[in-house]
Order: structure tokens, then sequence, then C-alpha cells
């Protein structure tokens, strides 16, 4: 026997994904639907006369098994006259044309069952008194059977269609979002592609936005251009007035520089529909990510930052199979770079750092990411000479990434021989047991706050790129290959202004900026890491690689951007209040990149630094002497010798009282 409900099901869903991939109410013209409301019993009517007819031809066909006899041609003459005549009468009476089919229930089934009955008896009655008894008699019975199941199966398959199909497309309408895509570009074409292919995106198309105004009323894959950016709250109130509301802007310009992500932000705030965005051009070129994974806009797409070209070759011949040291592998910078050094496969990974917990977090992300490379965390201090040898011979370590330091401006000024032991003796100690053990290559991490410093932390930075500069050359005795790499802040990183603002953007603000001329280099932690990788593999030694920051960024407008991501409006919903500049913070960071000291490499980002070296044995002799005032913990002197071989540095607030009375006194043959 057959199983119908098996059957009625596959039928059902076969009805179900034709009928939903192809959106029938879209298709339906409202105006279609509204005829056939308004005629509806008219159509009702014609379509009884129609199961009358043809339930009475079937008869015969059924009583003659389907042969049908000329002699009897005229009883189906008459009995389709009298039947017809018959029953739509007793149908009009029972009053079966009325109700909603959707909604046939129980009782419906009644009324029909009682108007097919009495058609079909009024039927046999007129039939046997017209034509007489050689009319078939089975004809009466089997006609009443076709007839109330044409009746009663047309109106509950109409009542199936709606529960299981119409509902679900209205329901699944009413879920979808409506969407607008701002970029008619390849990426957005690309994105409605995937949106249709894919239906959990649960989208519905509204249009584009694009600038270009010879794409503005023209269809791209059955989706209108709408009009431009600015047009973008007029659209929204267009569609909103006419119930086809815009839930979400997508922009899709992954090319886009920083100053059209801030504009197309801009445009869609006012509109006060929520944005998004999709990946970046770096990850789709890497082919890591898809145009649907449509995400938040972030800082980093206000920044509209180019991807970074690397010569993935050289690096990975330089660090595949060897033991690679990162100092202050817990920080920022240290844990991207061991991020990414673990992907081009190292033996042994080294993750020194003095903060224990923070090692941890990083250890544990490493340890997900490769199963090829042994990944070791050590907890060290780079101010521990012993120890740091006792690490590099330990490991076999072939390359060093030195990021190990202290940074913070401001606090750095109050704590001056902290930050001239961590920063440049700790430096000095990695530089010479790296040298004294024959590691291939060192990087040192420096910072553009060594550029004609002004403060304490920088003035370190800067020592420190001098003491890596006065390392010999790869073709030096041990071959050693020393070089700095010199890059502006990245954002995001601890303490830094990102994460200091989304704190004060949640708490509901004041956001403090110092100065609203303020503006600082801003690359992404990955970026600068990535160019970090790059550089290690084109210096010969003694280089001091600069990293091209792109344009620098106002602060004040950074803070903007972020509250408006965070959905409000700076000035109105979160106050921005300028707190005066700190001692030692500068109105612009120089990176030295467009100056006469800087050469362009054969990578467009890198540049490179050439000011003159100091003699290795001058420096040998000056380090000694600074580490002896720093255990005399004497801040004026150690500061006066750092400024001996950094005659740039500026110093502010007291240290710039206290240099001054120094160099008074020294002048006065004190
Ligand atoms: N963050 C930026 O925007 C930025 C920009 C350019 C250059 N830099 C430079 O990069 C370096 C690292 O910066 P970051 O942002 O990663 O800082 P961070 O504070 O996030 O990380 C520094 C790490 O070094 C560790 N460390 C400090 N002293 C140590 C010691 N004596 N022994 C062992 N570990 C020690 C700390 O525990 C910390 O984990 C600094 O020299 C900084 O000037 C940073």
């Amino acid at each position: 026997m057959l199983n119908f409900s098996i059957y009625g099901d596959r039928v059902a869903r076969l009805i179900r994904r034709r009928v939903l991939s192809a959106n029938l109410l879209d298709l339906a013209p409202q105006a279609l639907q509204g005829m056939v409301i308004s005629n509806r019993l008219i159509f009702i009517r014609v379509w009884q006369a129609s199961v009358i007819a043809l339930s009475l031809m079937a008869s015969f066909l059924v009583r003659f098994d389907f042969v049908f006899p000329h002699g009897e041609m005229r009883h189906l003459l008459f009995g389709l006259l009298i039947v017809l005549a018959v029953k739509m009468v007793v149908f009009y009476v029972v009053g079966i044309e009325h109700g909603w089919w959707r909604f046939s229930g129980l009782s419906d089934l009644v009324k029909l069952l009682i108007a097919n009955a009495g058609g079909s008896i009024v039927f046999t009655a007129f039939t046997i008194a017209l034509v007489g008894s050689e009319f078939p008699r089975s004809v009466y019975l089997i006609d009443f059977l076709l007839c109330f199941l044409a009746t009663a199966g047309a109106r509950f398959g109409v009542r199936l269609y709606h529960e299981m199909v119409m509902h679900e497309v209205a329901a699944k309408k009413a879920t979808q979002k409506g969407l607008l895509i701002y970029g008619a570009g390849i990426a957005g074409l690309n994105l409605v592609r995937e949106i249709r292919s894919n239906p959990s995106m649960n989208y519905r198309i509204i249009g584009f936005i694009d600038d270009n105004p010879h794409k503005w009323n023209v269809s791209l894959m059955g989706v209108n251009v709408l009009g431009s950016g600015r047009d973008v709250t007029a659209i929204v109130e267009r569609y909103r007035r006419r119930s086809h509301s815009i839930d979400e802007i997508v922009i899709a310009m992954p090319s886009a520089s920083g100053k059209q992500m801030s504009e197309a932000l801009t445009n869609c705030r006012s509109s006060g529909v929520p944005c998004k965005t999709i990946p970046n051009l770096a990850e789709l070129l890497a082919g890591k990510v898809r145009v649907s994974e449509i995400r938040e806009i972030s800082v980093e797409n206000l920044l509209g930052r180019e991807p970074v070209q690397l010569e993935h070759d050289l690096i990975h011949e330089s660090v595949a199979g060897r033991s690679i040291l990162v100092t202050g592998a817990g920080g920022s910078i240290g844990s991207e770079l061991c991020r990414q050094l673990i992907r081009f496969e190292p033996k042994c990974l080294v993750a020194l750092d003095q903060a224990e917990s923070d090692l941890f977090k990083i250890e544990m992300e490493l340890l997900g990411m490769s199963s090829q490379a042994t990944v070791c965390p050590v907890i060290g201090d780079i101010r521990d000479y012993d120890r740091m040898e006792e690490i590099i011979r330990e490991f076999g370590v072939t390359s060093v990434y030195h990021a190990a330091a202290y940074k913070h401006v401001p606090m750095m000024e109050h704590n001056v021989i902290e930050a001239v032991t961590n920063n440049v003796i700790g430096l000095d100690n990695m530089v010479k047991a790296a040298y004294r053990n024959g590691v291939n290559s060192f990087v040192m991490i420096s910072s553009d706050k060594a550029v004609n410093p002004t403060n304490v932390m920088g003035l370190t930075k800067r020592v420190t790129e001098l003491i890596v500069q006065s390392m010999p050359d790869s073709t030096g005795d041990n071959g050693t290959k020393f070089v700095s790499v010199r890059f502006g802040n990245v954002l995001g990183s601890n303490g830094s202004v990102v994460p200091i603002f989304k704190e004060q953007i949640a708490r509901g603000g004041p956001v403090t900026i110092t100065h609203p001329d303020m503006r600082r280099y801003f690359m992404t932690i990955p970026e600068a890491v990535q160019l970090v990788l790059q550089a290690s593999v084109m210096g010969k030694g003694s280089e001091i690689f600069v990293l091209d920051m792109g344009e620098p960024v106002r602060i004040l407008d950074l803070a903007r951007n972020m509250i408006r991501l965070s959905g409000h409006e700076p000035d109105v919903d979160i106050p921005i209040r300028v707190t005066g500049m700190r001692p030692g913070e500068k109105l612009f960071e120089e990176l030295s990149t467009e100056s006469d000291e800087t050469r362009p490499t054969y990578h467009e980002k890198i540049m490179v630094f050439c000011g003159a070296p100091i003699q290795r044995d001058f420096i040998d002799r000056w380090v000694g002497e600074l580490r002896s005032l720093v255990s005399r913990r004497d801040e004026v002197r150690v500061l006066s010798h750092m400024a001996d071989i950094v005659p740039e540095y500026q110093p502010s607030g007291k240290w710039q009282v206290a240099l001054r009375q120094r160099s008074l006194k020294a002048a006065a043959g004190d």
C-alpha cells in the first residue's frame, strides 16, 4: 500500500522549496491579487461549475472502464444540464460559496457533505423523472463521491498550501532584514551573489548606493542603484514610508581609503540605520575570508591601510626549523610577533617575558595555532645578563626579536632609573648575549619617540638604536646581523589611546584628549609586525629601518569616529574634554621618513635611516659608565650622560630645569 503521508510530505517539501526560492509573493503582482479578491464569487462559481461537470464526465468514464460508448452521449448531455442546474442551486442554498478556503475546517467539511449529498439526491430524482431508468445508476454514486472529493479536496488543499508554504514565506519575509549595499563595485556584486546563494543570511536586498553618477538608476544583477552616499537618509525615509524598511547598510568598499570610509560612515549614521562592513582588501586577497562575512566597522577600517607585501619565502627561510627568541612576548608587539612567527614553522619559539600571566595567555593561544612548532614560554628578566645567556644557549637561539621594554611616556618621566635599566641596560644585555653566542640575527623594536626625543622613554629608545647600530654588520667576525625597526603608535596596544577611548565611551564619557591638534601615526599591530618580519630579512646589519605609517591621524578625529562607531553622537551624547598636554608629550611625532636622513628601500613601506653610527669601542665604554651611574641612582647624571650621545634630546618639565642647571654648573667649572 502507498504511504500517502510520506508522499504528501515530499510534495509539500518540494512545493515549499520551489516557492520559497522564487519568493512567490514577491513575484505575484499586487494588481492581480486585488482582481482575484474583488471577483472572488465569480471565480468560485466558475470553479464549482467546472468541478460539477468534470465529476459527471469522470463518473461516466469510470462506469464504462474508460471506454466511453457512443450510445451514452445523450445521457451524458442530459445529465450535464441537470447536474449543473441542480447542484449550482443546492450549493448556493447550502452556502458553500462563502468562507475563506485557507481557513476551512470540520464544519466546512460537513457543509460540503450536506451540499453534495443533497445535490446528488435532487440530481438523481430529476434525472429519473426526466430521463428514466436507462440512465446508468452507478453514475449517481460515483458522481457524488468524485464531486465531494474534488470540492473538499480543493478547499483543504488551499488550507494546506497556506499553512505549510505561504505562512513560512510570510514569516521569512517578516524576519528578513532590508539591506542597502553601499558600493556597487565588484565587492558589492559579489555580496549580492553570496547573499542570494545563502538563504541563511536572511537579507532582503533593497538596493545599491554608489557615488559614481554613471551607475545611478542602473540595475545591476536585478538590484537598482538608488543614488549617492549623500542620498542615504532620503532613500531610507522613502522606503520606510513604503513599509519596506531598510534595517542595515553594509559598506562594500574593501579598498576605500580611511577618508572615504569615514565619509560613508557619516552618511550612514545620519540616516540612523546600523552600518556594517565587509572584510578589508588584505583579508580578501589572502583568501582567508569571504565578502559575506559582514562585520561591525572598526577603527582599523577608518584608517584604510593598504595590504602589506611580504617576501614570504625569505622570511620562511630565516625562521623555519630554527629556534627564535621573542622578548616581551606577553606584550602587544611581542605577542603578535609570536603569532606571526609561528606560521613560518620555527623548530622552537622561545617566548620570554617577566609577566607570568601574559606569557601564559599567549602560550595557550600559540598552542592552539600550530602542532609543528614547540612553544617554550620562559620567564626571565632582560636586566639579568646571565639568565639571557643561559636561555640563548639552552635553546640554541638563532634569531632574537627584542620587544621587551617600558613604554609609557609620562610614567617613565618619573621613573628614570627604571626606564634606563630596563630599556637601555636590558637591551645591552640582550645584544651582548646574542653576539657572544653567535645568534644570526637580532631585531630591536624601536619607536617614533626616538626621533628628536623630548621624553625619557624616547631618549632610551634612541640610545638603544645607537647601541644596536654600533654592533658590527653581518660581514663582521661572528656574522650576527643587528637591526632596529622604528615605527609609530599601533592601534589597540596595551594602554594606548584606542582601548582608553573605548573604556571612556563605555562609561558614557567624557572622552579625554590632551590637545585638539594632537596628531599621531597609526598602524595596526599585525601590519607593523608584518613589516618588522620583512625588515628583518632585508637588513645586512646595523640599519635602522623606518616604517611608512601613512598619514598622521588627528586624535580628536579618532575620538569622534570612535564615538560614532559606538552609535553615539560626539559632543551630543558623549562629550570630548581637552585636558592639556602631559610632560614629555609632543603635538606631532616625527618618523624622519621625509628627512634627508632616510633612504627608500626596495620595499615601498620600509625606509632606512642613515644617521652616522657611533664606534663600538666608544659605545662599550659609554655603556660601562652608564651602568655605574645607574647603580648610583643619580637621575640627572644618567640623563645628562645619555644626552651626550643624543644631543637632539630636548628635555621637558623638571628635567629641562635640572639639566640646564647641571650644564651651567659644568660651564662654571664646578
Ligand atoms: N605599542 C605601540 O604603539 C608601539 C609603537 C612603536 C614601538 N613600540 C615599541 O615596542 C616595544 C613593545 O611595546 P608594546 O606595545 O608591546 O608594550 P607592552 O607593554 O604591551 O609589552 C612589553 C612587554 O615587555 C615585557 N617586559 C618589560 N620589561 C621586561 C623585562 N625587564 N624583562 C622581560 N620582559 C619585560 C612586559 O612584561 C610586556 O609584556 C616598546 O619598545 C615600544 O616602545 C610600541
